[in-house]
């Protein structure tokens, strides 16, 4: 597998697969890859020739109270994960390369709305800073398609809102979220939790189950968002929102809604972890 660090050197390389009309996929990453960024690889594979993927702790989606310095960087791990998963292109630049103006003065990508919920609301910036990079990466790659995680549920949302919006022409695949044996979803968070705090994560999982099963029930929305969240707490986490939306729109739903999404964010010791479950009602 190839690896690159400069734009130039990126183009260059996948000039000639253009030129042959070699179907393209990028697959975005902050690196320190577990099975969930490697799924994404694979389907990628499936559905293109050429797969790229690249790592970039992106300084533009991370506020100045945020884990930027301590977020995990395991280049040379990741890079030979990548070469067993057959992908043929890495890149990798530095900050320097994606933001030579400095980050100040960056132009940005805002999606309005669904931006400012849920983990926007908490996050102030961070998905303009997502769709900022998310967007240069697609103009540095050309890809045909992106392939994105379910697991940031409302991430792939502002993705696909920002692609339809700015008539980009470039596939968005969303590929369901990858587990651990006891549930959790693979994040590279998790390296953050204690042993003891490992223990309890699946808990997230579990109370976003059993919601499911109250709502499919019958029971009323906010009760069930209430009840999950006290349970969170008295498992230990510190809960930032445990919301039942609209799967289409992430929008608060109506009365006679069947395509929901459950989506939860909480702190458990130094982690932020989210989760989320899409949930189909009885008709
Ligand atoms: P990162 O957290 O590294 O995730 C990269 C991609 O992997 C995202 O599309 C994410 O949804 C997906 N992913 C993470 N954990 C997963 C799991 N357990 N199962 C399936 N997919 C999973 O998300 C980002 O980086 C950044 O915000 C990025 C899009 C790269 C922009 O900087």
């Amino acid at each position: 597998m190839d690896s690159v660090t400069r734009v130039d050197d990126l183009r260059t390389r996948i000039a000639g697969w253009r030129r042959a009309g070699e179907r393209i996929a990028l697959v975005p990453t902050m690196g320190n890859l577990h099975a969930g960024h490697l799924e994404l690889v694979l389907r990628a594979r499936e559905q293109a020739i050429r797969t790229v993927v690249s790592i970039f702790v992106n300084p533009l989606q991370f506020a100045p109270d945020e884990d930027l310095a301590a977020y995990p960087r395991t280049l040379e791990v990741d890079r030979k994960r990548l070469a067993e998963a057959d992908a043929d292109l890495l890149f990798a630049p530095a900050v320097e390369e994606v933001y030579p103006g400095g980050q100040a003065e960056q132009t940005r990508v805002e999606v309005p709305g669904i931006s400012d919920i849920l983990c926007g609301a908490s996050r102030p910036g961070h998905f303009t800073g997502v769709a900022t990079v998310v967007c240069k990466l697609f103009n540095m790659v050309q890809p045909d398609l992106a392939v994105f995680g379910e697991k940031d549920f409302q991430q792939l949302m502002v993705i696909r809102r920002m692609t339809t919006d700015l008539s980009m022409p470039v596939e968005i695949l969303g590929v369901p979220t990858v587990r651990e044996p006891d549930g959790l979803a693979m994040s590279s968070r998790n390296g953050y939790l204690s042993a003891e705090e490992r223990q309890r994560a699946p808990r997230l999982q579990q109370i976003l189950r059993s919601a499911m099963q109250s709502l499919q029930r019958g029971d009323a929305l906010a009760g069930v968002e209430s009840r999950a969240s006290a349970e969170l707490a008295a498992a230990g986490f510190e809960p930032d929102y445990f919301s039942v939306r609209r799967a289409a729109d992430l929008r608060e739903p109506g009365a006679d809604e069947h395509k929901l999404v459950i989506l939860a964010a909480a702190r458990l010791g130094r982690a932020r972890l989210i989760d989320n479950l899409r949930v189909d009602m009885p008709k």
